[in-house]
Order: structure tokens, then C-alpha cells, then sequence
């Protein structure tokens, strides 16, 4: 399973590009919204690009077919490789088909259940992204949605690839992995959460305190 970056933040993003177990972000307006509302969408967009050098997703705001297509020209224009990001609604679907037709790759988004997974499948979406976190805010089990969506995919031979999103803690992403995803995509502060343990960080401490140790003793040794 590959690990994407779910934010807009400059500074996280080049930090995980850094850490080399990152290819892609994932952005949407509300990650946008974040961010310092001086710099342009498509300046922001462009330094994320130029930074993971991989997957980038970014959504549409249009809510109906014809302005979605003009958003996916203008983000293509922007850099061709761009994944356009279109939430699943019956509109949503339309433009995912027109894309799908010219090549384009698209992330569906805002995916809740194996039917509106499988209706992106059928409209030729690269990705489909489902939400973890929001499912379980409201006492649906994620995973057992993501385990159904996984499932599906095995027995349908989709070719969609699966991103796990809405990811709220650790947890979520040995969930996405054990189910199948194919990318979790995770905030970065959720990202460093996975990375720690009290163990490692104990278990350096010791190792580098037993060199010195040696390191000392050799030196009482040979008078150094
Ligand atoms: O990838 C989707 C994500 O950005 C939504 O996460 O935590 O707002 O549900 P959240």
C-alpha cells in the first residue's frame, strides 16, 4: 500500500516528500482553506507539484458537469500529470466518463459505500477515495465499509485503485493495508504519529549510550 499526504501545507509537504515513504498528496478545498488565503490556488498547487515530483490530486469546487470539465482544462493546464478530484454526485459521474474518455485521471471522491464505489468504478475513475474517519463519526464502521469495497474489487476485477482517506489516527492506515487499499492517504501529523514508538526511540537511546560507554573504556585502555 502506498502512503500519500493529505494536506496543502507547504512546509508538511516538503518534510514528507523528505522522509522517501511518500508519493502523492491528495489536497481538497477545505485543506486549501487552511492555508495563508494570499497566495493563489494555482501557485500553491504548482510548488505541492514541483516538491512530491508524484501522485497529485486536485479537486473540482463546480458542483455541475460542464463547469467541472473547464476546472480539470484549466488544472491540465496547469500540469498535465494533475489528478482531478470530483466528488460522487450523479454530475460527478458524468464528468469522471467525459475524462476517463480523454485519458484523464480522476480521484472520486466523498465515497461512503461499496455502491457509490462501484458506480465510480463503472464511470472509469483511476481512484476512489474512501472516508474512514467521517463514516466512523457517525457510528458506521469504516472499516468494515472499506473491507466490503475491497472485497468487491477482488471478486469485479475493478481496475480503480483504492485510496483510504479520512484518516484520523494510526489505526486507520494497518486498517486500509490489512483490507487492501492501495494508497492511505494521511495528514502529516498522523503521518509522524505512525512513525513513532517508545520503543525506538528508548532503544537508540541505548544503543548510542553503550558506544560511547565502549568508546570510553577504549580510550581508558589504550591510554588515548
Ligand atoms: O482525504 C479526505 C480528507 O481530507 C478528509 O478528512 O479528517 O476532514 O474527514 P477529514
Amino acid at each position: 500500500m502506498e502512503l500519500y499526504v493529505d494536506t496543502a501545507n507547504i512546509e508538511h509537504i516538503r518534510h514528507a516528500a523528505m522522509l522517501g515513504c511518500v508519493s502523492g498528496v491528495t489536497t481538497n478545498p477545505s485543506l486549501l482553506a487552511k492555508e495563508d488565503p494570499s497566495v493563489d490556488v494555482k501557485q500553491r498547487i504548482l510548488e505541492i507539484h514541483e516538491l512530491i515530483g508524484g501522485h497529485l490530486s486536485v479537486e473540482v469546487v463546480s458542483t455541475v458537469t460542464k463547469g467541472m470539465l473547464k476546472e480539470a482544462e484549466d488544472i491540465i493546464s496547469w500540469f498535465p500529470e494533475a489528478t482531478i478530484k470530483i466528488p460522487i454526485i450523479p454530475d460527478g459521474l458524468a464528468a469522471v466518463k467525459e475524462l476517463s474518455k480523454k485519458g484523464i485521471p480522476t480521484n472520486v471522491t466523498l465515497v461512503f459505500s461499496p455502491t457509490q464505489a462501484i458506480a465510480a468504478a463503472n464511470a472509469g475513475a483511476t481512484y476512489v477515495s474512501v472516508f474512514m474517519g467521517r463514516l466512523d463519526d457517525i457510528a458506521i464502521s469504516s472499516n468494515d465499509v472499506l473491507n466490503d469495497i475491497c472485497e468487491i474489487w477482488e471478486v469485479q476485477d475493478y481496475e480503480s485503485k483504492i485510496i483510504a482517506a479520512s484518516i484520523r489516527h494510526p489505526m486507520h492506515i494497518i486498517e486500509a493495508a490489512k483490507a487492501g487499499a492501495d494508497i492511505a492517504t494521511v495528514p502529516y501529523k498522523v503521518l509522524m504519529q505512525s512513525l513513532k514508538s517508545p520503543l525506538t526511540d528508548s532503544g537508540l537511546e541505548q544503543f548510542l549510550s553503550d558506544y560511547d560507554k565502549m568508546q570510553t573504556e577504549r580510550q581508558k585502555i589504550l591510554n588515548i
